[in-house]
């Protein structure tokens, strides 16, 4: 039934005429009167923050206002060497916390080792009516090098940077739809993310290739699968130091440093051959990369499309890290995950916050960026493992989310902390016991 043609239900009609054209504050107001708002409620969707009114309604349509995360910085990062404060903007907590006593854990043994490939993006064109799929693969490929030159006049600066397209590859695809034409290009983007310039040369390629091969192009875009842009990292954490961390945390929490390990051994075993695990795995690992990309402006959606595509790549899904036990009985920890991010152009620059995160981020190349989100990734991944196969994961959770019930009780100043602490060890984190332990507090 649901895919009949309804009537509207109800009497309130989306279908705001020239929505687009009007002011941001007479779309609020119109927005305000369909959902019933009061003042306070409008005023929390029409507030412009850090970006400010003009670049705001420059970035999307219909633009109202802006939203608000937390922002705050997971710190012990040390990456080949070399020290990083490292941006997070999300609403959840506990991971900035776990990222960053995840990375403390794994300096004595130098931190992350990590590295990534050349900043090299795919771009797909489609081809169909071809008359022979197999004569338009070897036509194309026997013009690889001119197109190549075609797709560089593109984009001068990139090339000028030691970017441009390496490569054009042709390949027919049987579809349920009849052989097509695939045709892809191999763009290196350098510091950029790159799918403007990707999408930019493919357009550019395509009406050429069409009248080669005797077919019509169809879809010219980026893959977000960046299996040429992959980043890795590794890291060690000793298991003794695995083993002091629950004191020094003032858990009472004891198992021995070599249980610890296994433990965490078992867990990751579970997401390899299970994918239910794997996926929250994965999610875990992306708490922390996508919250950084969120921070430093970046296509978000691109990284959790590609890591998900990427862990799927062998037919199975799979987690994105992985974890072994070194001959001396610590704990090594590895992923390697596509990244598509940038430090020029879009949002990295327009977005005052996202600007000021990347200076105080300071990476120096996109490739250096991939790099911090591969050891942010298996440092998240690490620290929901330890949880996990130790005290759980509410013990960490607890004490931020008593804060947030305590002010949806309405505790407000000092007694913030003092219910959410009340809640804590009465080991009951709920609504209504915060109300009754703020009316006991208020006499
Ligand atoms: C919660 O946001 C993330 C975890 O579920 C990840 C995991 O289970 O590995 C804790």
């Amino acid at each position: 039934m649901i895919f009949m043609a309804e009537k509207p239900s109800s009497k309130k009609s989306s279908a705001f005429p020239e929505f687009y054209k009007k002011a941001p504050a007479e779309r609020l107001a119109l927005v305000k009167e369909f959902a019933g708002l009061n003042d306070e409620e409008a005023k929390a969707l029409g507030n412009w923050g850090a970006l400010g009114e003009a670049t705001a309604k420059g970035m999307i349509e219909n633009t109202v206002g802006t939203t608000a995360l937390p922002l705050g910085f997971a710190t012990n990062f040390l990456i080949n060497g070399k020290d990083f404060l490292v941006p997070f903007a999300l609403e959840e907590p506990s991971v900035v916390a776990a990222a960053s006593n995840a990375a403390k854990l794994c300096r004595p043994s130098g931190g992350f080792r990590c590295e990534c490939d050349d900043s090299v993006m795919i771009g797909q064109m489609q081809f169909v009516n071809a008359r022979s799929a197999l004569a338009a693969v070897k036509k194309v490929n026997a013009a690889r090098d001119k197109l190549r030159v075609m797709a560089n006049e593109c984009d001068k600066t990139m090339c000028e940077r030691g970017g441009g397209c390496r490569d054009v590859r042709a390949r027919a695809l049987e579809t349920q739809r009849g052989e097509m034409l695939i045709v892809e290009i191999f763009v290196d983007v350098r510091d950029a993310m790159g799918a403007n310039a990707v999408n930019s040369m493919c357009e550019r390629l395509a009406p050429g290739i069409a009248e080669l091969v005797g077919g019509e192009a169809r879809l010219r875009i980026i893959s977000n699968l960046a299996t040429r842009r992959l980043a890795r990292a590794k890291a060690v954490w000793k298991a003794r130091d695995l083993e002091a961390s629950f004191a020094a945390a003032g858990s009472d929490f004891k198992l021995s440093g070599k249980e610890i390990v296994e433990r965490i051994l078992d867990g990751w075993a579970f997401a390899a051959a299970d994918a239910h695990r794997a996926c929250t795995h994965n999610k875990g690992i992306m708490n922390g990369v996508d919250a950084v990309c969120v921070a430093c402006g970046q296509d978000w959606r691109a990284m959790e499309a590609g890591a998900h595509a990427y862990a799927s790549l062998s037919g199975k899904y799979s987690p994105l890290t992985r974890f072994e036990a070194t001959d001396k009985g610590d704990l090594v920890g590895f992923i390697e995950i596509p990244v598509q991010v940038g430090i020029v152009g879009g949002a990295s620059r327009t977005h005052p916050t996202a600007r000021a995160c990347l200076k105080v981020l300071g990476v120096a190349s996109g490739r250096e960026f991939g790099e911090v989100l591969a050891a942010v990734g298996l440092a998240q991944n690490f620290a929901a493992l330890r949880a996990l196969a130790t005290e759980g994961i509410n013990k960490g959770h607890m004490a931020l989310h008593a804060r947030n019930i305590a002010i949806l009780a309405g505790a407000a100043g000092d007694e913030i902390e003092l219910v959410a602490s009340r809640l804590v060890d009465a080991k009951c984190v709920k609504v209504d016991k915060a109300r009754e332990l703020l009316e006991q507090i208020r006499g």
